[in-house]
């Protein structure tokens, strides 16, 4: 049942769960993702014009609520997986989404203000490559903001335990559940995040907990 974290194998088991991913984030989160994606979003200045990468954008929330707070803002979206990306399109016709794996960008260097990953660094294979290809395409004083699992509490252990019961209930892909918590459990701590984002040669702009720390934000600068 486990599942081995090669790119396919991560493209395909996104493709698979593409259709009920979002009624399933709205479950095991009790509502809260969509709150959280936007609170985080008020960590940047974002405005009008701002060029802004979504990257993992899957079905496409973060550029949904961009394009909502700052409906001028040039967004782009990217990722691998094609069924979460027509999703994504059919939601929003002013957001350009790209098929592309993260490691390996067809962007110009120094070309976007913003980079916003939600919950994807977790899944990309090759993380340090994956944050590289971001640094490489931020513009000089440009911010990337990550937000996924953070700190492993008693709260985390709970979420755990619900993702899986739901997932019995109403995914029946219990693989791609099970995998969910397995990633979050071996996911650094935000702390730990910060120092491998350093290494990339980011600078630490600021943090955020939401919903007692289960998940958490890092704003990061170039
Ligand atoms: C958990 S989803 C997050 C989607 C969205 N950002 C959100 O917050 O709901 C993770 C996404 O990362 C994408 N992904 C994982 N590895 C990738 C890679 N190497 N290149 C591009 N996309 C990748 C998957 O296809 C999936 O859509």
């Amino acid at each position: 049942m486990t599942l081995s974290k090669t790119p396919e194998n991560i493209r395909l088991m996104f493709n698979t769960i593409a259709e009920k991913y979002d009624f399933m984030n709205g479950l095991i989160s009790f509502g809260f993702h969509k709150k959280v994606k936007k609170k985080s979003l008020k960590m940047l200045d974002i405005r009008p014009h701002s060029k802004i990468l979504d990257a993992c954008c899957g079905t496409g929330d973060l550029s949904f609520l961009i394009k909502k707070e700052q409906s001028l803002a040039d967004v782009t979206g990217v990722d691998f997986s094609e069924k979460m990306l027509k999703i994504a399109q059919s939601r929003l016709d002013n957001v350009k989404f790209i098929k592309s794996d993260i490691t390996e960008l067809d962007f110009s260097d120094n070309s976007f203000d913003f980079v916003v990953m939600g919950f994807g660094l977790r899944n990309i294979a090759n993380p340090e490559k994956a944050l590289y290809e971001v640094y490489r395409i931020l513009k000089p004083g440009g911010e990337f903001l990550h937000l996924d699992f953070g700190n492993k509490n008693f709260f985390s252990n709970i979420f755990d335990l619900s993702v899986l019961i739901f997932a019995k209930i109403f995914q029946g892909n219990i693989t791609a559940y099970d995998y969910l918590v397995k990633s979050k459990k071996s996911f650094p701590s935000p702390d730990e995040l910060v120092k491998d984002f350093e290494k990339c040669g980011f600078k630490f702009k600021a943090k955020k907990d939401f919903v007692f720390g289960v998940i958490s934000a890092q704003v990061m600068k170039k």
